[in-house]
């Protein structure tokens, strides 16, 4: 998408981003900067802040220090849902979804209750977005079902539909979405992932031990260790650094 970058031509932007629990850093003077359409991988072993740093984009945890800029815009001081009304989705790792909702209600609700900035959008292009997202995550068959009912694949396939309900959507933020996933259901989330980047423009930043997808999905990938920035590059120069080594190659 361009034209979505800031004054610098990045979408998103951290600068000395920081945040402490008691004596902890768990992210350390981090500087993030990803291009509008990018796909990036964000790496690194448990621990090094990876989790933290989606908390601090989407607003759920508040930064001890530094700036987050969404296309220029400062949105650190903003509430979660006044950086989603931006343009900003994310996935929980462990999913947050009504249980006892039907799976498409549970698309349609941040959707119908929502912040949204601008004109209020048609109740029928809503639903019209709702089900051909859960036709493209595979779910649609599965609408009237309880979402307490779905796999915890299906539960992430239906996590990542609700967040493309953002309007308009772009930047999903993604935390560790193949963890414990089927091979059939990272094949649709791969996917879905390209078909959004591809068909919309949406940029994701993707958290994930999933080296072999990362390579297929992102042509640059960050690396952190302990709280900081270690390496960025792509895969084929980030595969090489000792820490990934050590972490994912098991060397
Ligand atoms: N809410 C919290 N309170 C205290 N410590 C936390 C909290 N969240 C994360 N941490 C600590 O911050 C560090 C980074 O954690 P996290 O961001 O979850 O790492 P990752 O996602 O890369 O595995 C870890 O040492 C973790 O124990
Ligand atoms: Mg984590």
């Amino acid at each position: 998408m361009t034209g979505d970058g800031g004054a610098n031509g990045w979408l998103l932007e951290t600068r000395r981003l920081t945040k402490r629990f008691g004596g902890l850093v768990a992210v350390d003077d981090l500087p993030l900067a990803v291009r509008p359409g990018e796909v990036r991988g964000l790496i690194g072993p448990n621990g090094s802040g990876k989790t933290t740093t989606v908390n601090l984009l989407s607003g759920l945890y508040r930064a001890d220090a530094g700036e987050i800029r969404l296309s220029g815009e400062r949105i650190d001081r903003l509430r979660p849902h006044e950086i989603t009304a931006r343009g900003v989705a994310r996935t929980f790792q462990t999913p947050k979804l009504f249980g006892s909702m039907s799976v498409l209600e549970n698309v349609l609700l941040p959707a119908l209750t929502g912040p949204a900035r601008g004109a209020p959008r048609p109740i029928g292009e809503v639903r019209a977005r709702a089900r051909r997202l859960l036709e493209l995550v595979t779910l649609d068959g599965h609408r009237h079902a309880p979402a307490k009912e779905l796999s915890g694949g299906q539960s992430m396939l239906l996590q990542i539909a609700r967040g493309l309900m953002v309007h308009p959507i772009r930047l999903f933020l993604m935390d560790e979405p193949f963890a414990g996933v089927h091979p059939t259901i990272k094949d649709t989330i791969m996917e879905t992932i390209l078909r959004m980047n591809r068909t919309e423009g949406v940029t994701f930043l993707i958290v994930s031990h999933e080296m072999a997808i990362l390579r297929r999905l992102c042509r640059r990938v960050s690396v952190m260790h302990e709280g900081r920035l270690i390496a960025e590059g792509s895969f084929e120069e980030v595969a090489n650094h000792a820490v990934v080594l050590e972490a994912y190659l098991g060397r």
